[in-house]
């Protein structure tokens, strides 16, 4: 009840952090270092300005959009978030359901806690991407994309601002271990938060689906994973060992951007990771109206990091994103209740885009372009 009240993603958050405990709220809620770049990319929507048309018929106002070729209920991507799992205990298929009830795209991350056979399984009519980090056991990393094919998908989205593991200082300071394992300031956790221990701890063993990871701290596991090594020409392998669509996401330069385009990729996800792995990079909403004039005519470019809210989703759009990635708005909603949590993040999406439309005199997404929107200075 207390969900289907949430008036909008920020509700959302505040009762995921009351039935969660801290420290997986934190893995959540936080990102690198100083977190300047996660504040940042939110900031930068608190810096929109709108100017409405107004005596426009606004009594329609679609939200569909095409994206690769397909098209989806409004221009929103639920994007590879890790240990899904851990923030509820449906996880993925939690999510996965809740695209598909939307007619949205959900991306399955390499690091997900659900293979994608299951997620197929809870969400075979739903649109289900896979997400790759490029691990240095090359036979792992075409493994895991045959295991994603043989289960549908047909869109892939390779990370690449993952060298290394960020500084999560929170969970550093937690002691977060994936699993969350039980030593006495858990246990303290556990008093405060029975609900949740409970799940957990009678719900399937929480671990990776599609790669090798021993219990640990997350940068330790990152780090011994992942390959630094990894360049352009990796994603000339991808690209002949993947059949479907290939999108980049983690671009934070127009010349990385231009390089990729001419690499033959589909899609450009302007992103920092949600501001979790280099802190004080590139604020992806200024960012974007700059790869878009750079590649926009050859590439779709999405826009990834600090969508709260369907207005901001109106913005992104307005200035040149095909759509937006959301990551942090849906778990909150998958922490606070599951899937219905999920199910209220996408319904307050897509209410708010369409009075956001309405109120910009915008005749549906298809109407919303540069000369609604400006980012003010301060
Ligand atoms: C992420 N993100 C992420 N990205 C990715 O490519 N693979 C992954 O496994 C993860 N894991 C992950 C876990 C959690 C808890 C969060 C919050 C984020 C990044 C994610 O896809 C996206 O880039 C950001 O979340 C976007 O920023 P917002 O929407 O959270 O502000």
């Amino acid at each position: 009840r207390r969900v289907a009240e949430a008036a909008d993603v920020a509700d959302l958050r505040l009762l995921a952090r009351r039935r969660a405990p801290r420290m997986v709220f934190d893995y959540v809620d936080g990102a690198a270092e100083g977190e300047r770049s996660m504040a940042r990319a939110v900031e930068a929507f608190e810096r929109v300005e709108f100017s409405p048309r107004v005596l426009r018929d606004v009594s329609h106002a679609p939200t569909e959009v095409e994206v690769l070729g397909r098209r989806i209920a409004m221009p929103v991507v639920l994007g590879p978030t890790g240990f899904t799992r851990m923030m509820h205990r449906e996880g993925e298929r939690a999510v996965a359901r809740a695209a598909e009830r939307a007619a949205v795209p959900y991306v399955l991350s390499t690091m997900g806690t659900t293979s994608a056979a299951g997620v197929a399984a809870a969400a075979p009519g739903g649109w289900n991407w896979f997400q790759l980090y490029v691990v240095r056991d090359r036979a792992r990393s075409l493994d895991s994309l045959s295991r994603a094919r043989e289960a549908g998908m047909d869109v892939l989205v390779v990370t690449v601002d993952v060298p290394v593991a960020g500084a999560r200082l929170r969970d550093v300071r937690h002691g977060l271990t994936v699993p969350p394992s039980l030593h006495w300031r858990s246990v303290l956790q556990a008093v405060r938060h029975p609900a949740w221990w409970f799940d957990f701890l009678t719900s399937e063993p929480l671990r990776f689906a599609t790669v090798d990871g021993a219990p640990g701290d997350l940068a330790g596991i990152t780090n011994l994973m992942f390959d630094p090594s990894v360049t352009v020409s990796d994603l000339e392998w991808i690209r002949s060992a993947w059949q479907g669509r290939l999108l980049v996401k983690g671009v934070q330069r127009v010349e990385d951007a231009k390089e990729l385009a001419a690499v033959g990729v589909d899609g450009i996800v302007v992103s920092n990771h949600g501001g979790r792995q280099l802190d004080r990079s590139a604020t992806p909403l200024e960012l974007l109206p700059h790869v878009v004039a750079a590649v926009g005519d050859r590439v779709e470019v999405f826009l990834d990091g600090g969508v709260r809210s369907g207005a901001d989703v109106a913005a992104a759009v307005a200035l040149g994103a095909r759509a937006c990635f959301v990551g942090r708005a849906y778990l909150y909603g998958l922490m606070a209740c599951g899937e219905a949590g999920v199910r209220r993040v996408l319904d307050l999406l897509r209410a708010e885009l369409v009075r956001t439309l309405q109120l910009l005199g915008a005749g549906g997404v298809g109407g919303l372009g540069p000369d609604l929107v400006r980012l003010r200075d301060s």
